[in-house]
């Protein structure tokens, strides 16, 4: 059977389990590639007893014949990527040239990107986005502005690189003294940073653009690991509470350099449930203790920030709204196990404003609404040990059947735990 393309979405607000599904889809993948987001992302993968929580590097970093790319979409953090290699490596993982190729025309996150993100959040006050505070949005801002940014090709060429740096950084130095009062950074210690970090990097920096293409138009499978959720969308998302990337399916192409048509399966990755990081709408959220409960439950704290996820009913309507975007082929819905002893679930299938009721969501919903709840019963049987759908207590089969009606898209994977081994696969009738 030939070998297809696969495209991972996160659905939501990001940390829905993508890190999971990548990881169990790279062992049949000849490439696993990151296409948006930098490392703001927090993929965590569990082997056993196990954790990787993985921001720069791929998910399919574990298998040792997958080549792992990062695409020239993503905002590419040096320090981050080297201290991610020189972690995986102490725990036993190769990461060499052969399993690790970086874009050459990624952007690279300096120290002032991370620098500005802090001090216009501190600025900003009540304001904030509430980033993570990783430089990925001054990074962008850099790239779209072009003559401040700097491309992970440029780190190679010793001489031209330090003539930038010493010129970008007295920029940004005279822009932050002015703009926030702060005190300049040590121009000339970024320059001896970055050279070291150019050549520590420099066996596995490429122009991965035409591999990438050659491997996506011929019978090798590869595997675009989104970053983020599609409600983090630079332009579909809840701006301006969103990320800077394009992070649907779209972004797969322009992230990589391989044709739209090559995007192959799309698999919406959705937490039974909703969570976000930061700030901004989320009408189903639950500020009360069913809330906690499955913050808990959930262990739903950041992978990248540390900090405690905001926790609600599922959405539907935003599912549908994202799944739409990306044109998705399935659901994966993660961490079903988490809702396990609730009495009732409420699923949100859309929302009441003064000008009425909506079972779409659009962007232009305003902030405050009510939700329209369905309510279900719940389950109090242990899933994690299940190994097929039919073994699911009766009420936990019907939520995600429920799930299913009201997306209008058919559940491939259901995940009880954060295990490998914890994912059941259902198949999906052809024609789907
Ligand atoms: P990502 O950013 O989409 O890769 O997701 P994160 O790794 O940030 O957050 C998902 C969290 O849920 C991680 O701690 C996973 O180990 C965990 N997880 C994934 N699937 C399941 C599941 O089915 N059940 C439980 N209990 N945890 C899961
Ligand atoms: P993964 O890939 C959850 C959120 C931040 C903040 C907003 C903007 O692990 O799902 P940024 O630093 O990108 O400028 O922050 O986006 N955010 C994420 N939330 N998971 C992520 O990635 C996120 N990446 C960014 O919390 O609200
Ligand atoms: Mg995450």
């Amino acid at each position: 059977m030939p070998k297809t393309n696969t495209t991972i979405i996160g659905l939501q607000w990001g940390d829905e389990g993508k890190g999971k599904i990548v990881d169990s889809l790279a062992a049949e993948s000849d490439y696993v590639v990151r296409y948006c987001g930098g490392a703001n992302a927090g993929h965590t993968v569990t082997v056993g007893k196990e954790k990787f929580a993985l921001h720069l590097i791929p998910s399919g970093i574990l298998y040792e014949k997958v080549v792992n790319v990062i695409g020239n979409g993503v905002v590419f953090d040096p320090e981050v990527a080297i201290e991610e290699i020189r972690g995986l490596r102490d725990r036993g993982v190769k990461v060499e040239n052969t399993n690790l190729l970086i874009s050459a025309n990624a952007h690279v996150v300096m120290p002032w990107h991370k620098q500005q993100d802090k001090l216009s959040e501190t600025r900003l006050g009540a304001n904030k986005i509430g980033t993570t505070a990783r430089g990925i949005g001054p990074c962008y801002a850099d790239k779209a502005n072009r003559s401040t940014a700097i491309r992970v090709g440029e780190l190679l060429d010793e001489d031209a690189l330090a003539q930038k740096i010493r010129i970008i950084g007295s920029i940004k130095n005279s822009m932050f003294k002015s703009m926030y009062g702060s005190n300049g950074m040590d121009v000339e210690k970024i320059v001896e940073q970055y050279l070291e970090h150019g050549r520590y990097l420099a066996p596995m920096i490429r122009y991965t653009g035409s591999l990438l293409r050659e491997a996506a138009e011929s019978e090798k499978a590869v595997l675009f690991e989104g970053a983020q959720g599609s409600m983090l969308d630079i332009d579909h998302g809840t701006f301006p509470f969103v990320t800077s990337s394009s992070v649907t399916a779209a972004g797969v192409p322009a992230g990589t350099g391989v044709a739209p048509k090559h995007v192959g399966r799309v698999i919406g990755i959705m937490k039974a449930y909703t969570t976000r990081v930061g700030a901004g709408p989320f009408p189903s959220e639950l500020d009360n203790e069913i809330g906690e409960y499955i913050r808990k439950a959930g262990n739903e704290y950041g992978t990248t920030t540390g900090r405690p996820r905001r926790c609600g009913w599922l959405d539907v309507a935003v599912v549908r709204y994202a799944a739409s975007l990306s044109g998705i082929d399935m659901l994966s819905v993660m961490l079903l196990d988490v809702l396990t002893g609730l009495d009732e679930l409420k699923i949100c299938t859309g929302y009441r404003t003064a000008e009425g009721t909506f079972e779409a969501y659009n962007p232009a919903i305003p902030e405050e609404v009510e939700c329209l709840y369905e309510t279900l019963p719940g389950w109090k049987e242990n899933i994690t040990g299940c190994k097929n759908f039919s073994e699911l207590p009766e009420n936990a089969q019907n939520y995600v059947r429920r799930i299913e009606q009201l997306t209008g898209y058919p559940a491939g994977i259901v995940s009880v735990g954060p295990g490998r081994e914890e994912t059941l696969k259902i198949d999906i009738p052809p024609g789907n």
